[in-house]
């Protein structure tokens, strides 16, 4: 019988179905609890006030208990926390905030449960921060905490970060392949040593719990969290699940589990994050319940078997209701019926999606069975919110001690209690692990059993390395390219390559192959080589993303971009051999350039240790094989640009190759000509981008005017208040400049359709603008709503330096802040400005800015 039973035995009422003596202390938990509802059962009762009244059917899920035998000590422990804290003490358990925006003084003033380090958030406001700044944080937050409040209680707090590919945050860290790649190389036992090797560098700076491992199962390729799942195949997700969350938290059993080299995990997302419809990121996944037991739910039973104390919601819904509300799916398929007794952490600001809810009032969650609320920023209104509902009895006393328990009873089995200050537990601040040769010698192993050949005419490869080689393509030196979304930065995005020691890119690993060998290697990402080569490896792939800002709205690969495909056919007709080396997060389409290509590999994502490709390209300097090609296709590879999801479970029914597949070096590598025809579609019709080389993309128009008249932007029209011309950028005639002839005339990009914007609000999105300030400067900047909606940002002073180009970034929550409502966006852009004012612009989109700013804070 698991304890999680005990506990909410006390608020169901009349009769504990449970238990051993010694847990009498614990059934009432919160006496008040039971004393306070005779009779009733609050929490049956209190799911009528939860976000959702879906139901579920318990008998289609795994009837499971709780592996981990009942621990009278923590169990009287938590009992007697219980009745020491005060309720502000309890309702400081649920909340976690992150780094960005509170200090350790707040989490010590409120005595928060947790924080969190996103993807965005670093020491000091940093964009991302050495390990030794990083373990002093912990630190401050640990020595914050450790001085009681006024009940006199002090409960340690909980430091989670995603680790999601190695710790990933950390200057110098090992960054391991996206799971996508490990999928590939379907190799459990690797995949545990990962985990584990990650789990020690983690603890070198002082954090104890990384949100992983993601066990989604992604269906549709169009999802921008693809690469984050080990693959489509659920029986292949469930044999990774328990190696994972072993390697992050030990055995159970065994003497090391949670102990002072291992942390805790994070089980994400519940549920059905890789099935929603057409693949959008927080979407919603319309499925029967056996497809999403039996698909998506495939990684949870080993994981919960294996002990995983920590399980996040997802941000997506089932069938229209939103996971973070949802009761039948938290509470009776998650807890009951599959024993899980650690703690529901919540998804970022996920509860105020929740109808009825917003991110800083939501008891809709935590009565549907959410623990920790993750309220990066809204922490303090939730705080406060909370505290009310739970002194007013909106929240039932037996669900905020019932959560409560559950998070501490994860502390309390991790020693977080007992345990010094982070930099004084056992691997705090031994930095030498932090990219130690034995995790890079992991990781490189890794990327080598990653690779998947999909094409190897006339046995191309492996190459011999005593050739000349030229490498090309703007993949081939490029270690943030190779290393995707979450690495340093949440989009990847705006690092250099000095952030990045002792990592080794893709064409350095070939050039020390290649000259020790005695050849002659030549980098030239365009591929005008100085010497003729004998062969060529061209390295190119997907920009990083993640989350919602990969999301596509077809497979084709850069869609209106040709050049990768000019470079691998240049080089052919030069009659030189090419060997294309793919970098994504996905399988994409691009039969032309497999077409073009002599031999095809898919690298995914391989992070830090790049020398592991020419492990496997290049022969041994003996022209033996070195590592054979082991891996194989974890995700269909599709045969169109817009492949129909709907063979079992939402596969891809026609792909081109299918998962398992893969060539080895013995394989027969020809293939036939793949079909080339496909409806193109034009650049921006993927989200996010709205203008290029000036122009608006479809459905998007630039207008000037103010009030109730505008017209269209024109050439140099004096009389229009605005006027535009073709300037140059990076190319010829590749950007507009625009002149304002009237003080208050106002530029704007306008839509057909008002677009939803409040994904990328919540996620701290910006708005980035490439242009030119040429004479004087905006006086503001806007969004607009429709009619009188909008948010106006004055353009301050000191932003750009006018004369060159620069990209601006404008968090989109500014606009948010000055008014705007983010859900239905029709002005991309406004900006107005003096009369005489000229300034060029070339691009509209939205992303990750990492120069110039226009802050509201
Ligand atoms: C993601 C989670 C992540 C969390 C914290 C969310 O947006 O969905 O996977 O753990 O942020 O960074
Ligand atoms: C954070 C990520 C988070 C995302 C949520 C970003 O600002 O840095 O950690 O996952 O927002 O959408």
């Amino acid at each position: 019988m698991s304890k999680s039973e005990s506990v909410t035995g006390c608020g169901r009422g009349a009769r504990p179905r449970v238990i051993g003596p010694v847990l009498a202390a614990t059934l009432c938990l919160g006496a008040s609890a039971c004393a306070g509802t005779p009779g009733a059962d609050p929490v049956a009762a209190s799911a009528a006030q939860a976000g959702s009244q879906a139901q579920i059917d318990p008998q289609s899920w795994p009837a499971l208990a709780s592996p981990m035998p009942v621990d009278d000590a923590i169990e009287t422990r938590i009992a007697g926390l219980l009745r020491s804290m005060s309720v502000a003490d309890k309702v400081g358990q649920l909340v976690q905030a992150d780094i960005g925006s509170i200090t350790p003084e707040q989490a010590a003033q409120y005595r928060l449960g947790s924080v969190l380090a996103g993807g965005n958030s670093a020491p000091d406001g940093k964009a991302y921060a050495t390990a030794e700044e990083w373990l002093a944080l912990a630190d401050a937050y640990h020595a914050a905490l450790a001085v009681p409040g006024e009940s006199g209680v002090a409960i340690p707090l909980l430091f989670g970060i995603d680790a999601v590919h190695g710790h990933n945050n950390v200057i110098g860290a090992t960054l391991f392949p996206h799971n996508i790649g490990l999928g590939a190389g379907r190799n459990p036992d690797l995949v545990g040593r990962i985990a584990e090797a990650t789990a020690r560098e983690i603890r070198a700076t002082g954090m104890e719990w990384t949100f992983a491992p993601t066990l989604a199962v992604p269906r549709d390729l169009r999802w921008g969290r693809t690469y984050e799942g080990y693959g489509q195949d659920p029986a292949l997700v469930a044999s990774f699940a328990a190696a994972v969350v072993e390697g992050l938290q030990g055995a159970l059993g065994a003497e090391d589990f949670l102990a002072g080299h291992r942390v805790l995990a994070g089980a994400k997302h519940f549920l059905g994050d890789g099935g929603t419809v057409d693949g959008k990121d927080q979407g919603d996944a319309r499925l029967d319940e056996r497809t999403l037991v039996a698909v998506h739910g495939a990684g949870y039973p080993p994981a919960l078997a294996a002990g995983v104390q920590t399980v996040m919601a997802s941000f997506s819904s089932w069938n229209g209701e939103k996971i973070h509300g949802h009761h039948g799916l938290l509470t009776t398929a998650l807890r009951e019926r599959m024993g899980f007794d650690g703690f529901v952490v919540g998804d970022w600001n996920g509860h105020g999606q929740v109808p009825g809810c917003s991110n800083v009032d939501c008891p809709q969650s935590l009565i549907a069975g959410l623990d920790m609320y993750m309220a990066p920023d809204s922490w303090q209104g939730l705080f406060e919110n909370l505290l009310a509902q739970a002194k007013s009895g909106a929240i039932p006393p037996a669900r905020l001690d019932e959560a409560v328990a559950r998070i501490l009873r994860v502390k309390l089995r991790l020693g977080l209690f007992e345990a010094p200050a982070p930099s004084q537990r056992p691997l705090g601040g031994r930095f030498d692990l932090i990219g130690h040769a034995d995790h890079r010698a992991l990781a490189r192993q890794a990327v080598r059993e990653s690779l998947v050949m999909l094409k190897n005419a006339g046995g191309l490869l492996p190459l011999s390395p005593g050739q000349r080689i030229l490498v090309a393509g703007d993949g081939a030196d490029d270690i943030a390219r190779q290393s995707g979304g979450w690495t340093l930065t949440w989009q990847g995005t705006g690092t250099r390559r000095a952030d990045f020691p002792g990592a080794t890119s893709i064409w350095e690993g070939i050039r020390a192959d290649v000259e020790a060998a005695g050849g002659r290697a030549e980098l030239a990402p365009d591929g005008r080589h100085a010497e003729r080569p004998d062969v060529a490896i061209v390295v190119i792939g997907e920009e990083p993303y993640a989350e919602f800002q990969g999301d596509l709205a077809t497979l084709a690969y850069r869609p209106g971009d040709d050049r990768d495909l000019a470079l691998i056919r240049r080089l052919r007709a030069e009659g030189i051999p090419v060997v294309t080396v793919f970098l994504s997060g996905r399988p994409l389409w691009l039969n032309r350039e497999i077409n073009a290509s002599d031999a095809f590999v898919a690298a995914w994502l391989p992070g830090s240790e790049g020398a592991g490709i020419a492990d496997v390209l290049l022969r041994g300097a003996d022209g033996g094989i070195r590592h054979p090609l082991r891996g194989r296709l974890s995700f269909a590879w599709p045969r169109t640009p817009t492949p129909v999801f709907d063979g079992p479970g939402g596969l891809d029914a026609d792909p081109l190759f299918p998962i398992g597949h893969g060539l080895g070096f013995d394989d027969d590598g020809d293939l036939p000509i793949l079909d080339e025809s496909s409806e193109l579609v034009a650049p921006g019709a993927e989200a996010g981008i709205f203008v290029v080389r000036g122009a608006p993309v479809p459905g998007w128009r630039w207008q000037v005017g103010g009030g109730e008249s505008w017209t269209a932007l024109g050439t140099d029209d004096a009389s229009a208040g605005v006027g535009a011309q073709r300037t140059d950028h990076a190319a010829q005639e590749d950007a507009l400049r625009l002149t304002w002839h009237d003080a208050g005339a106002v530029l704007a990009l306008q839509g057909d359709q008002p677009v939803d914007l409040r994904r990328e609000t919540n996620g701290d999105v910006d708005l980035l603008l490439t242009l030119r300030l040429d004479r004087a400067r905006p006086a503001r900047v806007g969004l607009g709503c429709g009619e009188a909606c909008a948010g106006w940002l004055d353009w301050p002073a000191a932003v750009l330096p006018g004369g060159a180009w620069h990209q601006v970034a404008i968090s989109l929550k500014c606009f948010e802040s000055a008014g705007v409502d983010p859900g239905r966006i029709e002005t991309m852009l406004a900006l107005d400005a003096p009369a005489s004012t000229v300034l060029s612009l070339s691009r509209v989109e939205l992303g990750t800015g990492s120069g110039a700013r226009i802050d509201c804070r």
